[in-house]
């Protein structure tokens, strides 16, 4: 039972929402929280959008709350427009970063070699790459849900990931800010077979977090969270409210 031994990580992926208020508010809000049970046995991490992370750098300092961002390019500086490189992420107090979410796959054509790319960036600024993979309703409605996430994890992830700095997150597109969410059986089927890919292709596989994220809430957390193979979750919408990230991350620790 490798999902019993590997401390939960809760990551909260603020999406393109926020402003300088929300982030004074929600991080002063979840370091009070985290700072009244310090010992609680998750890891946190938050990710907001990229013009907030010094703003969040800053609040978080010495909270014990990690910092990542949602993206980051496959170069690692140079004349790319608008796009913001893996090392400047870490120059700013990140150490984690979110790496083809489905809403990135999809609005910017992201493929699984993009990915990989961008993966291996991550790697080489000292960053963890949180790579994030899943079906989509189709897909799933017509069995295809296994071989999706096989093609997907075979191709996000770089040759030399390590499990600590390798996070995966299973997130069924059809379950993205939607209240729907697989059941704890289905979702156990993929991390299962997740879990025995990373430890065929990596020696350390059987030690890489597994993250869920579709839906999570803290009415739900504690039930996905101890899915066998779930090691944490990729949070969206409630990721929004501190008291509402905090109960995820109690649920997932309970
Ligand atoms: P959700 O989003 O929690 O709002 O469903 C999760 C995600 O897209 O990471």
């Amino acid at each position: 039972m490798t999902s019993s031994r590997l401390r939960p990580l809760i990551a909260g992926n603020w999406k393109m929402n926020g402003s300088r208020a929300l982030t004074t508010e929600l991080l002063t809000g979840l370091s009070a929280l985290r700072g009244k049970q310090p010992d609680l046995a998750v890891d946190l991490l938050v990710c907001p959008p990229a013009p907030y992370l010094t703003l969040a750098a800053q609040l978080l300092q010495g909270s014990g709350i990690a910092l990542g961002a949602q993206d980051c390019h496959a170069k690692a500086s140079g004349a790319h427009t608008g796009d913001v490189a893996a090392p400047m992420l870490a120059d700013c107090g990140c150490s984690a970063v979110i790496l083809g979410h489905s809403e990135r796959r999809a609005d910017h054509g992201e493929s699984s070699e993009h990915v990989a790319t961008k993966a291996k960036a991550a790697l080489d600024a000292g960053l963890t790459a949180i790579v994030c993979v899943g079906e989509t309703e189709a897909e799933r409605d017509r069995g295809a849900t296994l071989d999706i996430v096989s093609a997907q994890l075979e191709g996000s992830i770089p040759a030399d990931a390590e499990a600590g700095r390798l996070v995966v997150a299973y997130e069924p597109v059809w379950a993205i800010g939607t209240g729907k969410t697989p059941t704890p059986d289905d979702v156990a089927v993929v991390h299962a077979h997740m879990r025995s890919l990373l430890k065929a292709w990596f020696k350390d596989g059987a030690e890489m977090r597994l993250l869920y994220g579709g839906s999570v809430k803290a009415a739900n957390a504690a039930t996905l969270m101890h899915v066998p193979e779930v090691n944490g979750a990729l949070v969206g919408g409630a990721s929004l409210k501190a008291d509402d990230f905090w109960g995820i991350a109690l649920g997932a620790a309970g």
